[in-house]
């Protein structure tokens, strides 16, 4: 595996691929992220893994300081997967003039987390363009856990024309059902018991949800308030309609219920995917 941190190295080092699958990180990696390799590893020869963490995506009042920064072993552990390149520039490779030009994302980033985070993916979808610009893919990979990232990924893949695939892979989770994220390591001991409390209600959505009830809107107040019972600061949960986000009624079928809330100080966010019959 080459560790790679400067961007005309990494394109001289892939000219020589003719198919490359990408997985953009921000590092702190886990058991999810190594699945998102794997999924990369079915696509093409060569796997890309990028680790950088994008300050362009943090609010001044986020934790863009304290995220973690564990570049050795993120590189032991993609090592051991067998991914063949990492590309880990520092801020000054990619931002290494001010960044004026920005990606405007749809409207579709507008609401769920782009309304508790404004700016986030304005710099989200500018650094994933840089990114596919600098790495070339023919395939990236993206789990479903930031489910509306995911979307807009593919939405702008689709809206600008570039010529790859986005592959969405499914949450890996804990076993107690938390999904895995590189946050999860803020939490306290008692939180992280906490924590699985947020998929536990999503749960209870689906199954609600699959097993007839059509009444959204009191499934999401009872999750709710299940979260703020026990001291969740909830942002947004809710059932919306997988493809276009928007709030899910009554005849949608193929669902996802999106969800993200504070426990202490940490800021938690899952989605499941929920499939109504007729
Ligand atoms: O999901 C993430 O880790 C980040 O938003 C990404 C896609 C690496 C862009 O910085």
């Amino acid at each position: 595996m080459e560790i790679i941190t400067d961007i005309s190295t990494l394109r001289a080092r892939l000219q020589c691929e003719s198919e490359i699958a990408f997985v953009p990180t921000m590092g702190g990696l886990h058991e999810g992220h190594l699945s998102l390799v794997q999924r990369a590893q079915q696509e093409a020869d060569c796997v890309v893994a990028s680790i950088f963490v994008n300050r362009l995506q943090f609010a001044p009042t986020e934790d863009f300081a304290q995220y973690p920064r564990t570049l050795e072993d993120d590189c032991k552990l993609l090592q051991k997967q067998g991914v063949n390149v990492v590309f880990a520039p520092d801020d000054k490779d990619i931002y290494s003039v001010q960044q004026d030009f920005l990606i405007e994302p749809s409207p579709l980033a507008n609401t769920l987390e782009g309304e508790f985070r404004p700016d986030f993916f304005r710099g989200v979808m500018t650094v994933i363009l840089k990114l596919f610009n600098i790495v070339q893919p023919q395939v990236a990979v993206f789990g479903k856990k930031d489910y509306q990232q995911m979307q807009l990924v593919r939405e702008m893949v689709r809206q600008m024309n570039l010529p790859l695939k986005v592959i969405a892979c499914e949450t890996t989770r804990a076993p107690d059902g938390l999904a895995l994220s590189s946050r999860n390591r803020y939490l306290s001991n008692e939180e992280r018991i906490e924590a699985a409390r947020l998929f536990r209600v999503l749960s209870e959505i689906k199954r609600a949800a699959e097993s007839g009830n059509g009444d959204f809107r009191r499934l999401c107040k009872d999750a709710r308030e299940n979260l703020t019972g026990h001291q969740w600061q909830v942002d947004y949960i809710g059932l919306h309609q997988r493809d276009t986000l928007a709030p899910a009624g009554v005849g949608d079928l193929d669902l996802v219920a999106l969800a993200a809330a504070r426990l202490g100080k940490t800021r938690l966010i899952d989605s499941l995917e929920i499939s109504v019959k007729h």
